[in-house]
């Protein structure tokens, strides 16, 4: 296993996360330098996380000898010009999310880094959760069955930036902003391979001063049968709300990751220290996240990444995923725009999945639709009848009530 030296994009949220991340318990890796647009900036970052170098100048920090993958941690519109410029130098790059602003330019940014032959890894934190991690392994296990239903939400007061709420920059609003965590959530339930076929999306502007949308709901309906449901808003108070739900034919897993993650303390002193990302505030009941980078996927992200990149082989999350994503978000706005469900239209690459379907276990031949031990311990059976179509109910045991 080698170091990495890491050339950070950015100084801001997200660029302080990751740096927190690579530079926290001891690791190997470490950021070699790191580009701001102001050099007062540059300096501080470079100070607070004890990195090297600092520059105003992309190219300079893409190029610099010692770095050997380049992480983007720009805003949105800054995406696919970063990236062109690291695809030229041959290093790997690391883009957090969304990949861009829309399904043609990450198209475009796809290609980019394909024609270069780079390693490419899309920054996708939320799957890699410690709790999504142990989730997806039990549902490919087979722990719920097939999977039917996926609800994945996530709703804060809105982002910390100017550029967010600019549409024009950012792509959109919450879709474009959180939208994207939970269809990647969905994805890695439903199946990557399970084609997203058509959206129906609900979007609006209910409460901020803005043209893109600052809530929406919307369902992604996928070529197994399996629906995906996701829940996004910049309006919700009360902190951030990171809340994921699976539902199979034979299981259920119901994920809350960050209000209720089992830690709650309530304090009457002066407040006004940090308290968990979007926390509202710093007094009365509190819900901090223990470690907020190793529990909100950091961790996990960066040691994929790096080993797979070492191994020579695809991270779990990568740049033609980020592409998927933002061609559903595309099919969300089409939807909202319709009133009625979009196709989803991208570059396929994932084969076909077939419809779920259960082989019908069969009673006295008769098919049996449900067991149920009733309240007066009888346990009865729904059958129908294959040739009749008749629905009857049969009692087959008795059990202590
Ligand atoms: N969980 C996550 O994965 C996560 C969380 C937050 C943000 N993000 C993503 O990270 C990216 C950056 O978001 P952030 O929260 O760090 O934003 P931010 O506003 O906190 O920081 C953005 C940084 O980019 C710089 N910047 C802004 N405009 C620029 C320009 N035109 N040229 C060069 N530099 C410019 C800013 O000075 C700042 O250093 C976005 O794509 C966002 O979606 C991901």
């Amino acid at each position: 296993m080698k170091a990495q030296k890491i050339a950070m994009l950015g100084t801001g949220l997200i660029g302080d996360f990751y740096t927190m991340t690579l530079h926290g318990q001891r690791n190997r890796d470490s950021v070699a330098i790191v580009y701001s647009r102001s050099k007062e900036r540059g300096e501080a970052f470079s100070k607070r996380w004890n990195i090297p170098n600092y520059t105003t100048s992309i190219e300079d920090a893409i190029n610099h000898p010692d770095v050997s993958v380049v992480v983007v941690a720009l805003p949105n519109h800054m995406h696919e010009e970063a990236i062109t410029l690291a695809a030229k130098s041959g290093k790997a790059i690391l883009c957090t999310k969304p990949l861009a602003r829309n399904g043609a330019e990450a198209k475009r940014i796809l290609d980019v880094v394909e024609k270069a032959g780079v390693f490419a890894g899309y920054l996708e934190d939320l799957c890699y959760t410690p709790k999504t991690l142990k989730a997806v392994k039990s549902v490919k296990a087979g722990a719920v069955g097939d999977v039917l239903w996926v609800r994945s939400r996530e709703t804060h007061p809105g982002p910390h930036s100017a550029w967010f709420w600019d549409d024009k920059q950012a792509g959109g609003g919450c879709i474009i902003d959180l939208g994207c965590h939970c269809i990647e959530i969905i994805r890695n339930f439903v199946g990557k391979n399970n084609r997203p076929v058509e959206v129906l999306c609900w979007r609006d502007t209910l409460v901020h001063p803005i043209n893109a949308e600052d809530n929406a709901i919307a369902l992604i309906k996928f070529e197994s049968g399996a629906i995906g449901q996701f829940e996004v808003s910049w309006t919700f108070r009360g902190g951030m709300d990171l809340r994921d739900e699976v539902a199979g034919t034979h299981g259920t897993i119901w994920m809350n990751h960050f209000l209720r993650t089992g830690f709650e303390m309530f304090t009457a002193a002066e407040g006004n220290s940090y308290v968990a990302e979007k926390a509202e505030a710093s007094t009365g009941w509190l819900f901090p996240v223990g470690d907020e980078v190793a529990e909100l996927g950091y961790v996990d992200m960066f040691s994929d990444m790096f080993h797979s990149m070492e191994a020579g082989t695809q991270p779990m999350e990568t740049f033609y995923d980020g592409y998927v994503v933002n061609a559903i978000m595309d099919a969300c706005y089409k939807s909202a725009e319709s009133n009625g469900w979009a196709k989803v239209d991208l570059d396929w690459r994932g084969g076909s999945t077939p419809r779920i379907s259960s082989k019908p276990q069969t009673f006295e031949g008769k098919t049996i639709i449900k067991q149920e031990t009733l309240p007066d311990g009888r346990v009865k059976l729904i059958l129908k009848d294959p040739n009749t179509q008749e629905f009857t109910d049969r009692i087959v045991a008795t059990v202590n009530a």
